[in-house]
């Protein structure tokens, strides 16, 4: 899509906490794709912030001792500090207490009164006193309080509404017509769903004599705005909305509002309608992205489970850390965090495939080339085959972030460098130099230092650091790269001196590798023979008929915790089988994946379901991981 300007948007974050990896994921996602946005050399605006009034901040300063604002200006220093920490180039950061936030709220709040958008009436209610807070009596059993079982007190009092209920019908027709505009689908189809009951207006108001932590009405002093309805409204106040109009024009509409799957109704029913009583237009794309889970559990404080950000990138390095979240999550879905997951995927991805190539390639340019780049002669049918993936993967990685399957695109990416790790083994650079075969050992290393260049330019908005570094390892410098110039094959000069060496991605030990003690010393190789126990002839292995399958469905099997059922392909053939793993996979992480099965086996019934053929898997410690398939292999193909 060609874009005049780009403008990204993050939820703003309530001060009440020290920020967690939920915070980081979309804050990095919006920087990714702001990065990406201006190598491509469109104007492009990043806004985050924090939301610093309400109820939840006005709560954590009371205990604290202090005041809202005093606790807002301590916690605000976490976010700020984790996002310089993470490499985040936002352009704004806005805070809900600054002047021209609160005074943007106030003149809408202002204009929407005037035009009688906005009405004064009675409110009854079931209110917790402890709480402060007014219950519906459908959420109210019994008449108590549903949090602390307290009995309810019936309350009337007068609160300003939102006629946001008039524009039901406006706000269904709009979603219908413009299918961009709740993203992925099945939320969009959530919102439609939430559309199919009546509509309320919208209580806007709240009380001082309750909650005095708020921007105040303009047109009533005795009440403060409810926080929604102020937070929302950051995303035009911080661009100018309504005293700088000019400014205002440039970035308006918005690109991406990025957004977590819990506040879905605030972005896409309250927010649009407050825009259409204000005549303003629509954002384009409300973007809900899943929860990241620990395990199957949802992360919290009081549980305990709170992966720290911070901690991570401490730990791991900030890019990698960027990768793992960009690259594991499935936009839309939720996903699953583990350190092990973590460590599995760096080890794989940065430093056997990137990591290994750059090393590879330039250990050999410099003991054989004296650190200089050589021209490459004559082109095969190899390098014609990475010089393809490579100049494709930029391709992927546009449409990837077109559809924001941003994890197939930066797969895309990582197939490359592990394709180009192939082709080094297939071309065996190593021998070409002892051969003294030049003009083909400068082809090899031509073909793969471009394709590095190609590589490192496509992750760079993911992993700048990194990135930049391995640029200047290619002979670079540490420049930005241009989009355009990741289609173009060629650009590395011929002569250019390489820069120094350095490891990028340090193997890292998986956990369980480092907790238990080191092996004993390896136990001397004894000489083959019949005699060895447990030694195998080929005949008895080539009995056992291993075959690649495709995963066509899969569920879990019911009243069977540690089971999923999987429907395959197998070649031409289609079949089911039941294998222990429903607690290292959920069933769609493997739809689609290319797994190896033993075919020949007595088909078994197991908790009365057939199985015919058992998958093979890796046990790790208490983890399993399926043996899949690399590159594109069809199914029923034998391994031998
Ligand atoms: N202040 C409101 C947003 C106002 S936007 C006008 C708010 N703040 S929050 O700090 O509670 O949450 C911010 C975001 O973090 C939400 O998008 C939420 O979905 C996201 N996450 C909180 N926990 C999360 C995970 N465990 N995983 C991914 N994101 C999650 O809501």
């Amino acid at each position: 899509m060609n874009r005049k300007s780009f403008y990204v948007t993050t939820p703003i974050y309530y001060v009440n906490d020290a920020p967690h990896i939920g915070h980081a994921y979309t804050t990095i996602l919006a920087d990714v794709l702001a990065r990406y946005h201006r190598l491509l050399g469109v104007p492009t605006r990043f806004l985050t912030g924090s939301d610093e009034h309400g109820q939840k901040v006005q709560r954590a300063a009371e205990k604290a001792g202090v005041t809202p604002q005093a606790h807002a200006d301590r916690t605000v220093v976490h976010f700020l500090d984790l996002w310089r920490k993470l490499g985040v180039t936002n352009d704004d950061f806005i805070r809900t207490t600054e002047p021209r936030h609160v005074q943007s709220v106030q003149k809408i709040l202002a204009g929407l009164y005037e035009r009688g958008e906005i009405y004064r009436a009675e409110y009854d209610g079931w209110y917790c006193v402890p709480c402060e807070r007014f219950f519906m009596e459908k959420d109210a059993q019994d008449l108590k309080c549903p949090e602390y079982g307290r009995t309810l007190e019936k309350l009337t009092e007068s609160n300003y509404f939102f006629r946001m209920g008039k524009y039901q019908e406006w706000l269904v027709e709009y979603i219908h017509d413009h299918p961009k505009f709740i993203q992925p689908d099945f939320r969009r189809n959530e919102t439609l769903g939430f559309l199919q009951k009546k509509l309320n207006d919208l209580c806007i108001s709240r009380s001082k004599k309750r909650l005095s932590w708020g921007i105040e009405l303009p047109f009533d002093r005795d009440y403060v705005t409810y926080v929604w309805f102020d937070a929302l409204v950051n995303y035009i106040s911080a661009i100018g909305y309504p005293g700088d109009p000019g400014m205002f024009a440039r970035w308006w509409p918005a690109s991406y509002h990025l957004i977590g799957k819990d506040i879905l109704t605030t972005h896409t029913v309250y927010w649009p309608v407050m825009l259409k009583a204000m005549n303003l237009p629509m954002p384009e794309t409300v973007f809900a992205h899943g929860w990241w889970l620990l395990g199957d559990s949802k992360m919290s404080k009081s549980a305990g489970n709170v992966v720290n950000p911070m901690d991570m990138a401490e730990k791991y390095g900030v890019d990698a850390f960027r990768y793992f979240l960009m690259a594991e999550m499935v936009l839309g879905q939720d996903a699953s965090f583990s350190e092990d997951a973590f460590v599995r995927r760096y080890n794989a991805d940065l430093a056997n495939d990137l990591g290994n190539l750059l090393s590879r390639v330039m250990k050999i340019v410099a003991s054989n080339c004296g650190g200089i780049l050589p021209a490459p002669g004559p082109e095969g049918e190899p390098e014609q085959v990475l010089r393809e993936a490579a100049i494709g993967a930029a391709g992927a990685m546009e449409r990837s972030i077109e559809a924001m399957r941003l994890d197939q695109g930066l797969g895309a990416v990582a197939g490359v460098a592990r394709e180009a790790n192939r082709y080094l083994e297939k071309r065996q650079p190593w021998t070409l130099a002892k051969e003294k075969r030049a003009d083909e050992l400068n082809t090899v290393l031509y073909t793969a230092a471009e394709t590095l260049r190609i590589v490192s330019g496509l992750l760079y908005p993911v992993m700048p650091g990194k990135m930049l570094e391995l640029r200047e390892v290619l002979g670079m410098g540490a420049r930005e790269p241009a989009i355009a110039d990741l289609k173009v094959w060629g650009l590395l000069k011929p002569g250019t001196a390489a820069g120094a060496m350095r490891i990028l991605f340090p193997k890292v030990l998986p956990k369980a590798e480092t907790d238990v003690p080191a092996p004993a010393a390896a136990a001397p190789k004894k000489a083959p023979g019949p005699a060895v126990p447990g030694v195998i002839e080929y005949g008895d292995f080539a009995k056992v008929q291993l075959k690649t399958a495709r995963v066509l469905a899969a569920e879990k099997v019911e009243g069977a915790d540690k089971l999923l059922k999987l429907q395959i392909e197998v070649g031409a053939e289609k079949r089911q089988i039941v294998a222990g793993i429903a607690q290292f996979y959920k069933p769609e992480e493997l739809i689609g994946r290319t797994i190896v099965i033993v075919a020949n086996l007595k088909p078994a019934v197991i908790r009365g379901v057939e199985s015919n053929g058992m998958l093979l898997a890796a046990a790790v410690g208490k983890d399993l991981r399926i043996v899949m398939v690399d590159g594109e292999v069809p199914s029923g193909a034998a391994i031998r």
